[in-house]
């Protein structure tokens, strides 16, 4: 693997770090005993990034997204790590009747139902629902549903890099949330199937942790969502624009839950 390559992420690193340290450190100051709370430190910093960065790497991802998500999602959607609402834009408002966004970080709630707001999806008509758990916390999120198997699509773009736990997350999600003959699409980076990008990826992930709020860059999520099983059909793709060396190789998948 090239080193400039190996050492890419510390580009994007900077870049958050331009954005998002000062903030962050008077964020802290103006109540130190926020010192003691490192998780929320981390979410501060993340939602200052995504607020920044955010627009353009979904811009980015843009030819991947419309292949996923538009023509496939229906139904129920649930947003898994749904941040500030990137999927929105995607969802066919005429055949996706209700979203509901699984949100951890308070701080992004406001942009995300702002833009839910703008799509049509809102909370008055019971069209929106935001929940400030995690995907991981299954009995609160079947609780708000009314339900186990009333969600239609589950979609996850970016989410299950963060999440505690991902396998059991993704599994419980699929089995308990997801109804029979629902879809399961994310569109996620991953562990490389190259042995030496992945000693990178195993390498700078516990760096990448602690700035980018639980942020893991060696999970093979295409494969554990395989693993799941109960799928009647499935698909998993690349991207083509991307080198094997990248320490964010994605995958897009769509699989459907056997009916
Ligand atoms: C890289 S961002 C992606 C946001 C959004 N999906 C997008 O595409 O713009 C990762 C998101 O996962 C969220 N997240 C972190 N831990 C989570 C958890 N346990 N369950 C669900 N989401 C989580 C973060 O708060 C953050 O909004
Ligand atoms: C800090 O974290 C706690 C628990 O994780 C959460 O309830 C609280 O809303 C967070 N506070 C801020 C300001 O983000
Ligand atoms: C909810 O209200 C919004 C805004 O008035 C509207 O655009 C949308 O179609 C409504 N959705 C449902 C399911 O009634």
């Amino acid at each position: 693997m090239h080193l400039l390559a190996a050492f890419a992420l510390f580009l994007d690193l900077g870049s958050a770090l331009l954005v998002a340290f000062i903030p962050t450190l008077l964020w802290v100051l103006t109540s130190p005993s926020r010192v003691f709370r490192p998780r929320n430190i981390s979410q501060f910093f993340m939602a200052k990034t995504w607020e920044t960065f955010g627009d353009a790497i979904d811009e980015r991802d843009r030819v991947d997204k419309d292949k996923l998500i538009a023509p496939n999602a229906y139904g129920v959607v649930l947003d898994l790590g749904a941040g500030n609402g990137h999927a929105i834009p995607y969802l066919d408002t005429k055949r996706v009747t209700k979203y509901v966004a699984v949100e951890p970080n308070a701080l992004m709630h406001p942009k995300l139902r702002q833009t839910a707001d703008k799509a049509g999806f809102t909370e008055a008509n019971g069209s929106l629902l935001i929940l400030g758990c995690g995907g991981e916390d299954i009995n609160t999120i079947l609780q708000a549903l009314g339900g186990t198997h009333s969600i239609d699509t589950i979609v996850s773009v970016m989410a299950l890099c963060s999440v505690p736990d991902p396998q059991k997350t993704a599994r419980v999600l699929a089995q308990e949330a997801l109804k029979p003959g629902g879809l399961f699409l994310f569109y996620e980076h991953v562990l490389s199937p190259r042995k030496d990008v992945q000693w990178w990826q195993r390498l700078w992930t516990p760096l990448w942790v602690r700035a980018f709020d639980g942020c893991c860059l060696d999970r093979p999520t295409h494969i554990w969502i395989d693993e799941i099983g109960g799928w009647s059909d499935k698909a998993v793709w690349g991207n083509a624009d991307e080198t094997e060396e990248n320490l964010f190789l994605h995958r897009s998948g769509k699989f459907v839950k056997a009916a």
